[in-house]
């Protein structure tokens, strides 16, 4: 369990963290998403105990980092991949980890396994690793003590697709058998794909949160046809008010059966028609993504 209470932090006058509150239960997978520079990295760095916050406080199964004995095997952070020493093979860095944790080394050999870094992988140095073979030895790291909880900042990034899916089952298995993860993305389509849980964050404030299934719930019908114009005046005259939506189609409140039959009773042929599955998500987080792009480009900001 992670929670965290009336969080806030300031940089000088700028307010990164702004009075956030959130848990994350054990089996579960919750998503932290926010655009850039919307301040998640800098929450879970409080919560790893690296950066002191202003006000509030952020516990780990009821302590706070700083006081959780041998934290490694408690919980598994990677809050940058690119962050171990250059110089240090892999398998060097995860043997290192095993010694402070105290655990066999026999561990050191299952995780590269778990993590699919070969053995010849395993001897490279990180410096030579690309972005995507430093998160796998990153999670490998992280799930080395065996903890009951996992922290991940934007592992996604830098793998490819299938390193994508092994990771999404990986975080899949762990919590089904009880773990609790909390991940970040700046992508919606990211952690929709794998999120029990959803927090939204937006210039350090939580703007939404809940389950994934209260977050995405219906939100009408989306409908497309060739002929746009005979499409609106079916549904008017159905008595459906419908608005334009990006995809160009349309977005009603109506169900997609009472759309269904507008469309059949005025002739009109679809091309699409659907639950507006998330759409009230997916425009939330656009606006939230559209007025941080406008701020200026912060060195945090650039690749976080
Ligand atoms: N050490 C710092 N000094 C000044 N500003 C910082 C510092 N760390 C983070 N920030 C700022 O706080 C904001 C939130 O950053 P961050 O938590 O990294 O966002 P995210 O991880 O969501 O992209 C950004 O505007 C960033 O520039
Ligand atoms: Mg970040």
């Amino acid at each position: 369990m992670i929670t965290v209470k009336n969080l806030s932090k300031t940089y000088g006058s700028f307010r990164a963290v702004d009075d956030v509150s959130f848990t994350c239960r054990p089996g579960a997978v919750t998503g932290f998403l926010g655009p850039n520079g919307a301040g998640k990295s800098t929450t879970m760095r409080i919560i790893a105990g690296l950066t002191l916050p202003d006000a509030g406080e952020a516990h780990v199964s009821g302590v706070r980092y700083s006081d959780v004995p041998n934290p490694g095997t408690q919980i598994g952070v990677l809050l940058d991949a690119s962050a171990q020493h250059a110089g240090r093979s892999g398998r060097e860095i995860l043997t290192i980890g095993a010694l402070t944790m105290g655990l066999p080394m026999s561990r050191v050999d299952e995780m590269l396994e778990l993590v699919s870094l070969t053995p010849e992988e395993s001897k490279r140095k990180v410096r030579n690793y690309s972005l995507g073979m430093r998160q796998r030895l990153g999670i490998a790291h992280a799930l080395l003590g065996d903890p009951k909880i996992l922290m991940l900042d934007e592992p996604a990034n830098g793998l490819d697709p299938a390193g994508i899916h092994w990771m999404r089952s990986l975080l899949r298995e762990y919590a089904n058998r009880g773990g609790t993860v909390l991940l970040s993305s700046h992508l919606l389509h990211e952690v929709q794909i794998i999120a029990d849980e959803l927090i939204v964050i937006g210039n350090g404030k939580i703007v939404a949160q809940g389950t994934k299934d209260e977050l995405l719930a219906s939100a009408g019908t989306f409908v497309r046809a060739t002929d746009p114009s005979a499409l609106a005046s079916a549904l008017t005259s159905a008595g459906i008010s419908a608005t334009p939506s990006g995809e160009g189609g349309l977005r009603t409140d109506a169900t997609p059966e009472q759309v269904g039959a507008a469309a059949l009773q005025g002739q009109v042929a679809l091309v699409e028609l659907r639950a507006a599955e998330g759409a009230g998500l997916e425009e939330l987080f656009l606006e939230l993504t559209a007025s941080t792009q406008r701020e200026a480009v912060t060195p945090e900001g650039a690749n976080a």
